[in-house]
């Protein structure tokens, strides 16, 4: 079997993307094809030519992992192969073995990028944290959507990929397309960040502002499945755990706190009445639920619920399934970013942006 590319090693840096410069050619193992796992592989096959031009990469799919098996080939799955990411085609796909798991797939090939999208699942972290301690034992780089192995065993991780020089970029998890994690870890480098503030879930926000125009909280959520914001069952996403997960994932990469779940103060949307929002909108004012970290003392208090915010708060303005993020700095002041993409596509997009950033470096 082929390695990852024609010369080098993984970690090197990428080739610039200048007129006959070489390409790197980077094997990708993707697990789960839902929803942001179509959307990555689809996002590649549109980017093919850029990614070769403005970043020296060439990504090739060498493996895709359902639950029950998956495709695998040596010289790239093509897009005829994926025959669409049809769920009920791909079993008749001749690249398709039923069984194949991470643990035959990564070790068989030379290292690339293991690609996490699998289901969250935020008390156990699997499948994906196993997945992902998988591949980086195997020397290959990851980056995950999911927050569930992160939240599981963060400090383990990071420092797996630490230890075997893998990148470990999870962006995809920490708000999606907000550049939350950028923000934070790279542009602020050098400051003390002294509080976080967060519009982190686009669903809530997409409820709250529905609500604030007279909708009961039920219509509102009705309406947040039909349009395929809220997933069927939104339980994470309306009682603030979603929020409570990606602020601590923040918090943790930015300030270097080492927080888990039970640190995180957590209440959801679903006491807001919508006599709340109304009365609080005629008074020039928004109710948001909002993810915050912030020194008192000598401790760091996390905590997550719904805040009546004014005008000349920075995030007033983030509404529908937008979400934003504010730092407060020693050095830089106040700095907010907030839009980004809340669906697949944004997410995939997150994905392979960590993907670039490892081979920047
Ligand atoms: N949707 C979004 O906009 C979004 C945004 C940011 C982050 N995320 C995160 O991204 C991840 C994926 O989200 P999604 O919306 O794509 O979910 P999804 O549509 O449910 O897709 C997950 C896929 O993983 C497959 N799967 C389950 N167990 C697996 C296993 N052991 N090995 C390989 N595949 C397995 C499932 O199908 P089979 O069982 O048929 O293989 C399913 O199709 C989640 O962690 C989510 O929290 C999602």
């Amino acid at each position: 079997l082929k390695g990852p590319k024609e010369k080098g090693t993984m970690g090197e840096p990428a080739p610039r993307a200048l007129a006959g410069s070489a390409v790197e050619r980077v094997l990708i193992g993707v697990a789960g094809l839902g929803h942001v796992g179509k959307a990555f592989v689809g996002l590649v096959q549109d980017k093919a030519d850029s990614l070769r031009t403005r970043f020296g990469l060439d990504l090739k799919f060498w493996a895709l992992l359902k639950s029950d098996g998956g495709l695998i080939s040596d010289s790239g799955i093509s897009l005829e192969d994926l025959a669409g990411l049809d769920q009920s085609r791909l079993t008749l796909s001749p690249l398709w073995k039923t069984g194949l798991g991470v643990e035959d797939v990564l070790p068989r090939s030379g290292p690339g990028v293991f690609v996490d999208c699998t289901p969250s699942n935020i008390q156990t972290g699997e499948p994906g944290l196993a997945y992902i301690r998988t591949a980086l034992k195997a020397g290959w780089h990851v980056v995950t959507a999911g927050k569930g192995p992160l939240v599981a065993d963060f400090e383990g991780l990071r420092g797996l990929a630490r230890d075997n020089h893998l990148g470990l970029g999870f962006s995809a998890a920490t708000a999606a397309a907000l550049p939350a994690l950028d923000i934070g870890v790279h542009s602020l480098a050098g400051a003390d960040v002294l509080s976080i503030e967060g519009i982190l879930n686009g669903t809530s926000n997409f409820i709250l502002t529905q609500m604030g125009e007279g909708a009961p909280y039920e219509v509102a959520l009705k309406l947040a499945q039909v349009r395929g914001i809220a997933e069927p069952n939104p339980a994470l996403d309306v009682g603030g755990w979603d929020t409570a997960v990606k602020l601590l994932l923040i918090a943790n990469s930015v300030l270097g706190l080492g927080l888990t779940r039970g640190d995180v103060q957590v209440e959801g949307i679903t006491g807001v009445r919508p006599e709340d929002l109304t009365q609080a909108r005629r008074k020039g004012r928004a109710i948001k639920l909002i993810g915050r970290i912030r020194r008192e003392g000598d401790r760091w208090r996390a905590e997550v619920g719904p805040v009546s915010i004014d005008r000349t708060h920075p995030l007033f303005g983030v509404e529908g399934t937008n979400k934003g993020i504010t730092f407060e700095t020693d050095t830089m002041g106040s700095v907010t970013v907030s839009g980004g993409k809340s669906d697949p596509r944004g997410a995939a997009a997150a994905l392979l942006k960590d993907i670039i950033h490892v081979f920047r470096k």
